[in-house]
């Protein structure tokens, strides 16, 4: 099994829980590969807010590739309670998905558990095989113990 961890971090939160899904997956035998979006330009945090409440994407960096990958793990942050420009912009341009597994998580100051399985159900419209979503709070991926014990979760529900 491959895996490609792609995730979008304003602050950190999301990238050290792209890191340690990694870190879990390894252990299990998954080969991983991270994919740090980034927007094309400077994101502000009032233009994202903006963007991110009329759920819109942004220009990328670059055309983000998912390979040969059967598993594809989405890590972001929550802004104006929906996805972040730059995962909207990545879910819009993902090649198809067909025959391929999705984690979908998203890191909030809150716990955004329907907007995490919102975005799974479009990720299955989009041919998805299996997706799985899970609203993480900021504050659990700072504290160690509930880091690990969520990616153990995480691990454990997809490589089976
Ligand atoms: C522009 C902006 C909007 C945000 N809106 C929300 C929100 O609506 N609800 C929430 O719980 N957290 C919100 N947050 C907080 C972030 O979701 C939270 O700090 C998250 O952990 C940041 O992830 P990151 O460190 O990977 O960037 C917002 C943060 C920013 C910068």
């Amino acid at each position: 099994m491959h895996a490609i961890i792609g995730f979008y971090s304003r602050t950190g939160s999301s990238e050290a829980l792209a890191q340690a899904v990694s870190r879990e997956f390894e252990l299990l035998g998954v080969s991983t590969e991270p994919l740090a979006v980034e927007p094309r330009g400077r994101l502000g945090a009032v233009r994202g807010a903006f963007l991110a409440l009329f759920r819109l994407g942004v220009p990328l960096a670059e055309e983000y590739e998912l390979g040969d990958a059967d598993l594809v793990v989405l890590v972001g942050p929550v802004w104006a309670g929906n996805i972040s420009p730059p995962m909207r912009q990545l879910i819009t341009q993902l090649p198809p998905l067909q025959g391929r597994r999705v984690v979908v998580l998203l890191v909030g100051t809150r716990r955004y558990e329907r907007l995490a399985k919102t975005v799974a159900d479009e990720l299955r419209v989009l041919g998805a095989d299996w997706v799985s979503s899970r609203g993480l709070r900021s504050a659990e991926v700072r504290d160690p113990d509930k880091l690990s014990s969520v990616v153990n979760a995480i691990a454990r529900e997809v490589v089976r």
